[in-house]
């Protein structure tokens, strides 16, 4: 499974990019805002620090409006995937993107008939929202399971990315689900990669050899 980053924090991209398992960036609106900074650059900022898709998404609401706004946005960069909203207008978008060759990943996506639509519309990436669905008391990763088994069935090459990934257990799920990719915050990321055992195993291993080295 690959591993995107799911922030617009260009300091923590460049953290986890020295990890050299980080296949790609997702943003969203609400995560350029938080960082105040011009959006084109700090797209253009991420594009030279991780070499994958770099998703970058429209503002419009409707298919004309999103497609012109897409157009220049994926000029910016070879490797710049445009974010469309989940809706009937952003379908139309995706459709004459995808004709263009400019890839797209379709986003807010919250059941297995929207993701088939996005990937019928050429679709290079879907986006199941794990965390969000979770929060309305259904369970996020069955929609992710139903996704899977309806592209494997059909053959479709849209790539789905596990998004709103709130903890360590939904990159485990994802992965148990086979999603091609998940897109994690830098905390979970992280936090994945921590266990109390390992912090006391190499408290353990440092103590025993402290007792020999000093003879
Ligand atoms: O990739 C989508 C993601 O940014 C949404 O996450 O935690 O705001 O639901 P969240």
């Amino acid at each position: 499974m690959k591993y995107f980053l799911d922030t617009a924090n260009v300091d923590e991209i460049k953290q986890a990019a020295q990890l050299g398992i980080i296949d790609g960036v997702t943003t969203n609106p609400s995560l350029i805002a938080k960082e105040g900074r011009n959006f084109e650059e700090v797209i253009k900022e991420i594009t030279a620090i991780v070499d994958g898709p770099i998703s970058a998404e429209v503002i419009a609401t409707k298919a004309d409006e999103m497609v012109t706004e897409a157009r220049p946005l994926a000029k910016l960069h070879p490797n710049i995937v445009i974010k469309i909203p989940m809706t009937a207008d952003g379908i139309r978008a995706t459709s004459i993107l995808s004709k263009e060759g400019i890839a797209v990943n379709v986003t807010l996506v919250f059941s297995a008939t929207q993701a088939l639509a996005a990937a019928k519309a050429g679709a290079a990436f879907v986006s199941p929202f794990i965390g969000r669905i979770d929060d309305m008391g259904a369970d996020g990763m069955e929609v992710v399971k139903e996704i899977m088994t309806i592209f494997k069935q059909y053959d479709y090459q849209t790539q789905v990315i596990a998004a709103s990934i709130r903890t360590r257990n939904h990159i485990k799920m994802a992965a148990l689900a086979q999603a091609d990719i998940a897109t994690l915050p830098y905390k979970v990321l992280m936090d994945s990669l921590k266990h109390p055992l390992t912090d006391l195993g190499i408290e353990k291993f440092l103590a025993d050899w402290e007792k020999v080295s000093n003879k």
